[in-house]
């Protein structure tokens, strides 16, 4: 189903109860082992997914199911403490809800991450890269349905997704602190089983780097509403075949896990700058 603007605004005024008139600049939407940041937010007001009407709640272990609000490297945040997957069954618009409704309180930013396969077989696992561009083919779009013209166009060009003044940041940060940082085509599948080495192959051959489960539904629909887009991938893993053993949900979560004061001391400076 398409959801009504009106919704967005009801969503937007519940939170806005919540949140005085703290106004949110920058969202964040965070993947495996980066949901922590959440917790260090300072000041933070936690609104649950639950009490959000239109909201949906997500499923997926280790993801809390807030938005936490407040400060962050001196950046007034948005959190997302637990995004949604259209492998949990939902709809991409549901996917994607929550980046309209962080448009409507105020955010025109958005920083973006994810665990995804490494499809480059000149990278390694732990490698954290800045996602250049994406491939997003299988099934329909997060905007399929009628334009919300509040929003965006109806056909909203996609030629710079991942702002380009971010990625300069990025880079600059990443330089400063050290920490070597690939680029990259992320592509994504939607899940829930890890690619075949087919597919694996297929990503390589488009140009994919990296292969993952989320990140280009919301990033098409904060593209469409104008938002600035800064997002990375930790390689949590080669992608399927590329090494000769089975790939499993907890190798992600502890290489996640491991890279986690890294990535997110590069978010964090990122942060400061944006
Ligand atoms: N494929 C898809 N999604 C993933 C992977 C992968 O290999 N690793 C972590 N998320």
């Amino acid at each position: 189903m398409s959801y009504p603007f009106a919704y967005y605004q009801e969503s937007a005024e519940v939170i806005r109860a919540r949140i005085g008139d703290f106004t949110p600049e920058i969202a964040m939407v965070l993947g495996s082992g980066l949901g922590y940041m959440g917790d260090i937010v300072e000041d933070p007001i936690c609104v649950s997914y639950h009490d959000i009407p239109h909201f949906q709640v997500s499923t997926a272990p280790g993801h809390k199911g807030q938005l936490v609000f407040g400060t962050l490297s001196g950046k007034k945040v948005a959190v997302m403490q637990g995004r949604m997957h259209h492998y949990e069954g939902y709809s991409y618009e549901d996917v994607s809800y929550a980046v309209r409704v962080l448009k409507l309180l105020g955010c025109s930013k958005l920083i973006v991450t994810n665990a995804a396969g490494c499809t480059n077989v000149n990278w390694n696992v732990g490698d954290i890269m800045l996602i250049t561009d994406h491939i997003k083919f299988f099934l329909e779009s997060p905007l399929r349905g009628e334009n919300l013209p509040q929003f965006g166009t109806r056909f909203p060009d996609m030629s710079h997704v991942y702002t380009p003044a971010l990625q300069n940041v990025a880079r600059s940060c990443a330089k400063d602190l050290g920490i070597p940082l690939r680029e990259g085509v992320y592509m994504y599948f939607p899940g829930p089983q890890f690619e075949t080495p087919a597919e694996v192959r297929a990503a390589r051959l488009l140009g994919g780097d990296a292969c993952g489960m989320s990140t280009a539904p919301e990033a098409i629909t904060a593209a469409h509403a104008g938002m600035d887009i800064l997002g990375f991938t930790l390689l949590s893993n080669m992608a399927a075949g590329i090494l000769d053993q089975p790939l499993s949900g907890e190798e992600v979560n502890a290489a996640a896990e491991a890279a986690r004061d890294r990535f997110s001391a590069l978010i964090l400076a990122c942060l400061k700058r944006m």
